[in-house]
């Protein structure tokens, strides 16, 4: 087994391979990180400390990772390893939310360019994800993440949200609704109604009035957890996902974030965005609506596959408002005023 020192390696820029260990997986560090996977864990060293998550649960998070590039705020892969955003550069932290960490001086935040980060990542995951394993799918439609290291699975790895300029159906937005172009209903959307609405336009207006089914669309969603743009209105970003067992990450908000309940039934944990803390549970039913505050961070539980509206303002300003007390971190107190 390869046995790493993380106190002598130089601080670099980017991603340093370490070689391949005894189970075939390559070693990395980042900074004074180093990630290091067996058949069953991933590993990460840092100076004061180091923290071990189940390779399934490594690979579903830092996938989320790199293909929401970081998204709002805090991604925390676990109670212990996570990122912060600050869109343009992002910090690599072990403890930072954790206070037992801090106060046993284990805590441990790198801040690197973007880029960098999101490189780094996707080598690991690259060469982490074994053949047959997709990170992005449900468990029960997937293969093993465990064992020695076996091929690889790019594809799946390189997928993106699939973003709309200004909404499904709209021009140059097409919709992908057939099963002709390989996008089937899931087998857990078998009852989705797949007609779609009837538009009649003005002469002259066919482009600018578009409707679809928005259920039909999403019951062929192939990925859970990964919310996607259907319709963009300036900073307003209307974005469903389709959700089947539990949010591979703690999402720690930057920002208020709405949630529709567009089918089935979801429960979110809500715990205190900076220590963890338990705040609420909040069970959710098809049509219920819930704002998130922007101080927590959440993670939720979707026991049969679910379809849930995630509608989110993309201004740049906000966490700096919010971080200022400029703006509330709750709706209702908005609202009261
Ligand atoms: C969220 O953190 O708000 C979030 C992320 C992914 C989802 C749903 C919600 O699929
Ligand atoms: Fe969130």
């Amino acid at each position: 087994m390869t046995q790493l020192s993380t106190s002598d390696l130089p601080a670099v820029a980017g991603l340093v391979d370490h070689g391949t260990n005894d189970h075939g997986y390559g070693v990395f560090g980042l900074g004074s990180f180093t990630f290091e996977r067996d058949e069953y864990f991933a590993t990460v060293r840092w100076p004061s400390g180091h923290h071990r998550i189940s390779a399934d649960d490594f690979l579903r998070a830092i996938q989320r990772d790199i293909a929401w590039e970081f998204f709002y705020g805090t991604v925390n892969f676990d109670g212990v390893l996570g990122t912060v955003n600050h869109y343009g550069r992002v910090d690599v932290c072990a403890g930072r939310f954790s206070k037992e960490h801090q106060a046993a001086g284990m805590a441990h935040t790198e801040t690197f360019p973007t880029e960098v980060v999101a490189e780094a990542f996707l080598t690991i995951a690259d060469d982490w994800t074994n053949e047959g394993f997709d990170p992005f799918v449900a468990p029960r439609e997937t293969g093993s993440a465990f064992g020695r290291k076996n091929g690889s699975n790019p594809e799946a790895l390189r997928r993106r949200r699939v973003t709309a300029e200004r909404m499904v159906g709209a021009p140059g937005d097409e919709p992908l609704r057939t099963d002709d172009n390989g996008h089937p209903v899931n087998a857990a959307f078998s009852d989705v109604p797949q007609d779609e609405p009837v538009v009649r336009a003005e002469a002259g207006f066919a482009d600018e009035l578009v409707a679809f089914n928005l259920f039909a669309y999403l019951s062929r969603s192939p990925v859970t957890f990964n919310p996607s743009v259907v319709s963009a209105c300036r900073d307003s970003l209307a974005c469903p996902t389709t959700e089947e067992y539990i949010l591979p990450i703690i999402h720690g908000n930057d920002r208020v974030e709405w949630f529709i309940q567009l089918s089935d039934e979801m429960v979110w944990e809500i715990e205190d965005g900076a220590t963890g803390a338990k705040r609420a549970t909040v069970v959710m039913k098809a049509g219920d609506v819930s704002a998130m505050p922007a101080d927590i961070r959440h993670q939720g539980y979707s026991p049969k596959r679910s379809m849930l509206l995630v509608w989110e303002n993309a201004s740049t300003q906000l966490p700096d408002l919010i971080a200022s007390g400029t703006l509330p971190s709750h709706p209702d107190v908005w609202s009261a005023r």
